[in-house]
């Protein structure tokens, strides 16, 4: 088939999260199983142009007010066929970040800065002569390619093409004022009728998902969450209403960037028959974060944006948090990467400066994030939601146990401890509270110290787990179909 991918983000190029990981990985896999796969990208400022390649003629592409012209840049996915096409537009890529800034985490020209993409996208499509048979669009930043599709490009060189829109976090929807829709070129018959208002504003996700052919998420929990008033984030009656069109295909991982047989970024390498360098990567780590060289004692980590999502409320909020009760009253060491909002950097910076065995590192190292998989023992993801989460399969992968909350795609991936038989591949938990995360540390605390021979097996065990895109990216194909019979009104949509 003909796949035109549209995101904000694709590894190597450019992540923020999981979301680049996952786009990276499909495209690949869906090119390696004979598929023509293109996708398309803003060129970021940290996006090197001396790497791409460039496009002679400039692309034009009509939004609001006037036409905003871009240059196209085009490089291949590393290891791939696939062709990255970037859109080059100074003014509204031409900066560091992006969604927005450590200080602005949302840059305030982001519906002009997404429109760019999603239009961009289609056009750059005709420009090209090549017409999609799916356009798979990412996220709130590329939910308006359905709705162009389903409106100003309804008929064409289009009429044909079906249209998948995947949610890899339904709390980001994209929401803006009103007033701004006159960038999107979408009148004002568009605004109820395409259903881009929302509460009295435009919420692009929500007109994503009310115009594409087939909608998916990242796991089959999370499939099912969001049709409920608790994690549906008010969306959950739209979701509900379109259930038949609504797939959840659980992500993959990458493993041949995920290895730690054939790391780079690791000081040995390691596998389940031979696990002498995990122990030298543990050495590394500790040595790399200034903690004491022990091998006795356990070492949990976590690698993870700091915001709410990810658990920081109950782990280190300023009153009640349960981090410090971990690193003061027990026996361990604790590590954490991340960057993200400023009241959670400030208190997590605080409380390493109060406890020797806790360090912590604000910033993005996609290098130290790979020692961490490797050299700790525990990972934690205490998630309030979670849609997939790709760190608990990186830590399986890496003989790293994960200590998760029982939502979403954590539930979907790791099966808990079993005292009585000795079963599981980690540690979950239901109630999300501060005490509930400690003494989850302090069951596995519990059984590193006294049934070591349940912590090697459960290691082996998910060391042996297999997240391949190969089953998921089959799946996308099948969603892919389902949305080109829909267009085609072979068969009826939900909406
Ligand atoms: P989300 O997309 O919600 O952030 P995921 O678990 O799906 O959660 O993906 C997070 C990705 O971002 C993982 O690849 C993780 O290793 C990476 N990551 C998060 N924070 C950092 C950081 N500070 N440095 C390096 N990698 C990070
Ligand atoms: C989102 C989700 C995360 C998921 C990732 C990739 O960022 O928060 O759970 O793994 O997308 O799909």
């Amino acid at each position: 088939m003909r796949i035109l991918m549209v995101s904000s983000e694709v590894v190597p190029f450019a992540k923020a999260g999981g979301l680049g990981d996952m786009v990276g990985a499909l495209a690949a896999e869906l090119a390696r199983q004979g598929h023509d796969v293109r996708v398309v990208l803003p060129r970021y400022y940290s996006v090197d142009p001396g790497r791409l390649r460039r496009l002679e003629a400039p692309l034009g592409v009509p939004m609001g007010y006037e036409e905003e012209w871009c240059g196209v840049a085009t490089a291949k996915l590393p290891g791939t066929g696939v062709t990255v096409y970037f859109l080059d537009h100074q003014e509204l890529f031409g900066r560091d970040g992006i969604y927005g800034t450590r200080s602005g985490p949302e840059f305030n020209d982001n519906l002009r800065r997404f429109t760019l993409l999603s239009r961009g996208a289609l056009q750059l499509a005709k420009m090209l002569g090549w017409t999609p048979d799916v356009v798979h669009a990412h996220d709130w930043p590329a939910a308006l390619v359905p709705v162009y599709l389903n409106t100003l490009e309804r008929d064409g060189v289009f009429g044909a093409t079906g249209s998948v829109l995947t949610i890899h976090n339904l709390a980001h929807q994209g929401i803006f004022p009103k007033q701004e829709l006159g960038h999107t070129l979408l009148g004002w018959e568009h605004f109820h009728g395409a259903g881009l208002e929302h509460y009295d504003r435009v919420n692009l996700l929500q007109a994503g998902l009310r115009n594409a052919d087939m909608l998916t998420t990242v796991s089959p929990t999370y499939a099912r969450e969001i049709q409920t008033p608790e994690l549906g984030e008010r969306l959950d009656g739209l979701l509900r209403h379109r259930a038949a069109d609504l797939v959840g295909v659980l992500n993959g991982i990458d493993y041949r960037l995920w290895d730690p047989a054939d790391d780079p970024h690791l000081p040995a390498g390691f596998s389940a028959d031979d696990l002498d360098g995990k122990a030298a990567c543990k050495r590394a780590l500790q040595q790399a974060m200034g903690l004491e060289a022990e091998a006795g004692t356990p070492l949990f980590a976590m690698v993870s944006r700091l915001v709410e999502q990810k658990g920081f409320g109950e782990l280190c909020g300023p009153t009640h948090g349960s981090l410090y009760n971990i690193c003061a009253e027990l026996e361990v060491q604790f590590v954490i990467l991340g960057t993200g909002e400023a009241w959670c950097e400030a208190e997590l910076a605080s409380l390493s400066s109060r406890l020797p065995n806790l360090a912590v590192d604000l910033e993005f190292n996609e290098p130290l994030s790979h020692l961490i998989m490797a050299g700790a023992d525990f990972l934690l993801v205490p998630s309030v939601f979670e849609p997939c989460g790709l760190t608990q399969m990186y830590a399986m992968r890496y003989g790293t146990l994960p200590i998760v909350r029982r939502t979403g795609g954590l539930a979907d991936t790791v099966t808990s401890y079993d005292e009585a038989t000795g079963e599981g591949t980690g540690f979950a938990f239901d109630l999300l509270t501060p005490s509930s995360i400690y003494n989850t540390v302090g069951w596995a605390l519990w059984t590193w110290h006294n049934r070591p021979e349940h912590v090697a097996a459960m290691q082996q065990r998910a060391m042996a787990e297999r997240f391949s895109w190969e089953a998921s990216a089959a799946r996308y194909v099948e969603v892919y179909r389902g949305a080109v019979d829909r267009r085609a009104g072979r068969v009826t949509r939900t909406w």
